[in-house]
């Protein structure tokens, strides 16, 4: 694999100080905003809207990083423009959480996003039989949708070889590049067993985030290059 991002989970950052933590985590060496959008409905949680969004839009892209908008709510279509407007660059939704999968998918590109779906650990990979044109990610769940700080459930490790096949055949034959995500649990000690398993893009929130109450501002140093560096073995 010649590329490998990294993706912070900002759901476990320190929300008093938002834009400050996404420019440090961002200048360790990472290269995603992982924005995390729970609506107490589909999953039994509430986090961040458009609004906030936006507001981190200039300085998430002034430091070079994309907001990748993972979206926990049912349904999708009413939201989904909001956030394209409020500066997602990436866009990804659970199908089971869209009736119209194919529409939302042609929506989100449509308003200029890339666009993903995103397969919960018992949630089977057909969805993406007859819309791969229409996928530009691939996110793998590797806990149940709702907390951070949860345990990497290893199953998706299969899961994530199944998906990195589909996703090669479908390279092959079309030319063009699927990103393939994974979400729960990632960690330095784990890394690179999931990237070994096809994985290119890894969220991480209370692995990357995991203290509060350092003010330094390279203290994501550390855990980042440790990722970098098990990444740099497979
Ligand atoms: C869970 C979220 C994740 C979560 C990851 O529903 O989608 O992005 O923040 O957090 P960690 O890395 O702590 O499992
Ligand atoms: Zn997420």
């Amino acid at each position: 694999m010649s590329e490998y991002r990294i993706a912070p989970s900002i759901l476990s950052a320190n929300f008093a100080k938002l834009g400050q933590e996404i420019e440090d985590v961002i200048k360790s060496g990472t290269d995603i905003v992982h924005f995390d959008v729970m609506d107490n409905h589909y999953v039994p949680n509430l986090t961040i809207g458009p609004l906030v969004c936006e507001a981190i839009r200039d300085l998430s892209h002034n430091v070079g990083a994309l907001i990748d908008v993972h979206l926990m709510v049912e349904p999708v279509d009413r939201i989904i423009p909001d956030f394209a407007k409020a500066g997602a660059d990436i866009i990804t939704f659970h199908p089971e959480a869209s009736n119209h999968i194919d529409r939302s998918l042609s929506m989100v590109r449509d308003l200029g996003c890339k666009s993903g779906l995103v397969f919960n650990p018992a949630t089977p990979l057909h969805y993406l039989e007859h819309v791969m044109d229409k996928v530009d990610m691939i996110l793998l769940m590797s806990v149940n949708p709702g907390f951070g700080g949860q345990k990497f459930i290893p199953q998706t490790l299969e899961k994530a070889k199944q998906a990195r096949a589909l996703i090669d055949a479908y390279t092959a034959k079309t030319g063009r590049q699927i990103w393939l995500e994974i979400d729960g649990g990632v960690n330095p000690d784990n890394i690179a067993e999931i990237a070994a398993a096809g994985v290119d893009t890894f969220v991480a929130g209370s692995a990357i985030f995991g203290k509060p109450n350092d003010t330094d501002p390279n203290r994501y140093d550390t855990v980042v290059k440790s990722m970098r560096d098990a990444l740099a073995t497979v």
